[in-house]
């Protein structure tokens, strides 16, 4: 089996606890998109650790993990985080391998970040600033630099005229500054160095993998309202985290996701700017956000937090054709009295239960809310039975507007504080 595991609302949905969670099942774990803007915590007996670039299986030893030509790679950012795992005892050795098909974030890519964000003054994406939109668009706009052309032995264009290139265009654009294209060129081809022997062709790796029975989880980054098509556009990221970007971003068929898990917290955040419906800025959101720790795992940004809105993860649910739901932090809602549910939106006189496309009418949505009992303690529960009656009424209702069931509910941030319900899908795909 081949299992995606995706985001289904704005990123941080606990994507990296899910995946760590299902390795031990899989033997190779590849990221399709994204960059080090991802911030994927797990942690195992009380140990944290943050991924950003590097697949959340690393953690499980003889796990292979692929960074796809889907992913802006910044190489700096690639040795930092393998220096940062082996220093806690995490050998990374040969166990990755990097699409030549990758494009790398350069440094000037950083700055046109910070610029653009700048530039839009008030309608400021509230991007992670690491270059990852810039990146792409140089990919887009067929200028980009791929890991692959810092070893091609007889380029069609020399790898120093296209940085030349690209680093006078940046200095035309910032021009209280210079930038020397050779600095940037010296340390693109000592990156070369470090990184040739994990470069591979990861479509034909892939392939040969799943000839030889191996299974692969496919991990998302980002969030389905973040993808660059399917999200609350233009506050996006700039990939396709969405289900389409395994395939494009692996370079794999259809026929090689047999099922694909979507990752939704019990209720709502978002980090950076742009509409989210449920957002509560009372003592609720504080509340919300206290008891789940909601401080961005990459640049420690408090999260947004609101209500469950089922609009969005219904959304999600079509968007990506989930099999089925991971449902997360359901211990951050204990003790409150009454939890409210956003089925639907108001939008002026009328009553919208699919997501609209444009921003102007989600920025006016109104949440349509019903409030269910509340209960004391899920924390630390391990088995489905022993939920109370509320949880499991709650979780009933968010499978039921959502259109997806839950196959795994989390119940603390630890590996071990999970329910997988056998009964469900994931439960057939797990073999239980
Ligand atoms: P990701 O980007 O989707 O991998 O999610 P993040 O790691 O950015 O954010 C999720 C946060 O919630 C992390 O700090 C996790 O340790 C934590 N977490 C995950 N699942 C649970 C859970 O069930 N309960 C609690 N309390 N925390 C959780
Ligand atoms: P994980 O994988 C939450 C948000 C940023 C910003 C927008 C664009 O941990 O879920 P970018 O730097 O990508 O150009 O920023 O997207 N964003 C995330 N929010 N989780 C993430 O990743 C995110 N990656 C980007 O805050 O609003
Ligand atoms: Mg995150």
């Amino acid at each position: 089996m081949n299992i995606a595991v995706l985001g289904a609302q704005w990123g941080d949905e606990g994507k990296g606890k899910i995946v760590d969670l299902l390795t031990p099942h899989f033997s190779i774990v590849a990221r399709y998109q994204g960059g080090h803007n991802a911030g994927h915590t797990v942690y195992v007996g009380g140990r944290k650790f943050v991924l950003r670039l590097i697949p959340s299986g690393i953690l499980h030893p003889g796990t292979v993990c692929v960074i796809g030509n889907g992913v802006v790679l910044d190489p700096q950012a690639l040795f930092a985080e393998i220096g940062q795992l082996e220093q806690v005892g995490v050998e990374v050795g040969d166990r990755i391998v990097i699409s030549n098909r990758a494009h790398l974030i350069l440094p000037y890519h950083r700055e046109l970040d910070v610029f653009a964000e700048t530039q839009r003054g008030e309608r400021k994406i509230g991007t992670t600033s690491r270059g990852i939109g810039p990146a792409y668009e140089d990919k887009i706009g067929r200028r980009g630099i791929r890991v692959g052309d810092l070893g091609d032995p007889s380029p069609v264009v020399p790898l120093a005229d296209v940085v030349r290139q690209n680093v006078e265009a940046r200095n035309h654009l910032l021009h209280d500054s210079h930038l020397d294209w050779h600095v940037v060129l010296d340390q693109l081809l000592a990156a070369w160095e470090r990184l040739r022997p994990w470069v591979r062709d990861v479509s034909a790796f892939l392939a040969e993998a799943r000839r030889d029975g191996r299974a692969v989880l496919y991990e998302g980054a980002q969030g389905t309202m973040l993808d660059i098509d399917h999200g609350t556009y233009p506050y996006v990221t700039s990939s396709n985290g969405t289900v389409g970007g395994v395939c494009t971003g692996l370079g794999v068929g259809p026929g090689a996701i047999d099922g694909v898990l979507g990752v939704a917290k019990a209720y709502t955040t978002r980090v950076g700017d742009g509409p989210m419906p449920t957002e509560l800025t009372d003592a609720v959101g504080e509340r919300l956000r206290a008891a789940g720790n909601e401080f961005g795992a990459v640049t420690g940004r408090p999260r947004r937090c609101g209500w469950y809105d089922a609009v969005v993860v219904r959304y999600a649910a079509r968007v990506n054709g989930l099999s089925a739901l991971a449902l997360t932090k359901l211990d951050v809602l204990d003790g409150f009295e009454a939890i409210r549910v956003c089925t639907a939106y108001r939008i002026g006189d009328r009553t919208v239960h699919d997501f609209p496309a444009e921003l102007g009418l989600v920025s006016r949505a109104e949440p349509v809310y019903e409030t269910l009992p509340g209960w004391a303690r899920t924390a630390g529960v391990r088995r489905y039975e022993d939920l109370p009656v509320e949880a499991r009424r709650y979780i009933a209702r968010l499978e039921e507007v959502t259109g997806a069931p839950a196959g795994i509910v989390s119940t603390g941030s630890d590996r071990d504080d999970v329910i997988v319900r056998r009964e469900s899908c994931v439960g057939a795909w797990l073999g239980k």
